[in-house]
């Protein structure tokens, strides 16, 4: 598929510029100009990439967001809002966008119960799920978690569909599953794709998708939380991204690198959970030889894979963790600190 923004960047000629940015260099981080379109209402480079997007995602529109997905869960949260929901089912685990969205617009949240298990919070049941339902109006899940699980989707879409209530899933780690059945998508009616997670985008490159009925007041809302000065780069890089090919070799070497390197057994082939003796200690043995991890939680060290990354990345991670002491997280073990979630 054609790359629209990436193209209208490189064909730009040069000019001399009396707008912004104000580093008045040219290149690719440009404003809104008369030949690289506009954001709010596109007509040119901008509407075809987000066409193309939403066509790639399954949606019957996608907003490109270059204010990560954090503004794609709050113009989810304020589109069900504008459609009569006053209170969303969200499991406990929940990113904190989730929740600063309920607060910031008047949501009220029933909360999803979630058990931990071995140190991390699994993903609610159906029957969790069906009871905070039956006390709000829209069911809003994180899938998959930052662990590697998926929730339920099949059977949360049968629930919204029994009870005529909107799913929306926030999929801030979940765009490289665009190929896959597990895929957000295929089940919500509202989505959000934090594309820079997991894609080869520039951090902050998300998308926020719609179907069922629900583009329009998507669209509204998206208009209230979007930034008016959108970066060229990001956007260029979340059209390609999403429309960067399947790379199913790298699909599968992860999957052996697991079973080999003994890691949680969890869904998701980009997220490797491993534990060790002394997590701090191997944390810093990793960081000496040049490979850092996503996060240490006290459980859990977390790599972070892509369509990117590298077979032979994998194979000296795998090396490099025979050489460090392993242990199992307990069944009952508390939950692990995950930095970027902590407040304050
Ligand atoms: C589950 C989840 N949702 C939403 C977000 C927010 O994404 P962003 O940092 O792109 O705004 C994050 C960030 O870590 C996340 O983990």
């Amino acid at each position: 598929m054609k790359l629209h923004i990436a193209e209208m960047l490189r064909a730009q000629k040069r000019h001399i510029s009396f707008h912004t940015p104000g580093h008045k260099r040219a290149g690719a981080d440009i404003t809104e100009l008369p030949y690289s379109d506009c954001l709010v209402s596109p007509t040119g480079v901008l509407l075809k990439a987000e066409r193309d997007v939403a066509q790639v995602l399954g949606a019957e529109r996608s907003f490109l967001l270059t204010d990560g997905s954090t503004c794609g869960v709050f113009s989810m949260v304020d589109a069900m809002k504008a459609r009569g929901v006053k209170k969303i089912a969200v499991p406990a685990f929940s990113h904190p966008s989730v929740f600063h969205a309920c607060e910031a617009l008047g949501v009220a949240i029933e909360p999803v119960m979630q058990d931990m298990v071995r140190g991390f919070p699994v993903q609610p049941a159906s029957k969790a799920l069906e009871r905070a339902l039956e006390n709000a109006d829209a069911l809003l899940l994180t899938s998959p978690d930052y662990y590697g699980f998926f929730a339920p989707l099949e059977e949360a879409r049968r629930l919204c569909d029994e009870q005529k209530k909107p799913l929306a899933v926030d999929g801030a780690h979940g765009s490289h599953l665009h190929f896959c059945e597990n895929y957000a998508g295929k089940y919500a009616d509202l989505w959000v794709d934090g594309v820079h997670k997991s894609l080869p985008a520039l951090t902050q490159g998300a998308v926020v998708s719609a179907k069922n009925g629900w583009a329009e007041a998507l669209h509204e809302s998206v208009l209230k939380f979007r930034t008016t000065s959108p970066s060229y780069p990001i956007m260029a890089s979340v059209e390609y991204a999403v429309k960067f090919p399947r790379n199913e070799k790298i699909e599968r070497a992860a999957e052996e690198a697991k079973r080999d390197m003994g890691a949680v057994s969890n869904a998701d082939w980009t997220k490797i959970l491993l534990s060790f003796a002394d997590m701090g200690g191997a944390e810093r043995f990793l960081e000496a030889h040049g490979v850092y991890p996503e996060f240490n939680d006290g459980n859990y060290l977390m790599f972070y894979l892509s369509p990117c990354t590298k077979a032979r990345e994998l194979k000296k991670l795998a090396r490099l963790v025979k050489k460090l002491p392993r242990r199992e997280v307990a069944e009952d073990a508390p939950a692990g600190a995950i930095p970027m979630y902590e407040e304050g």
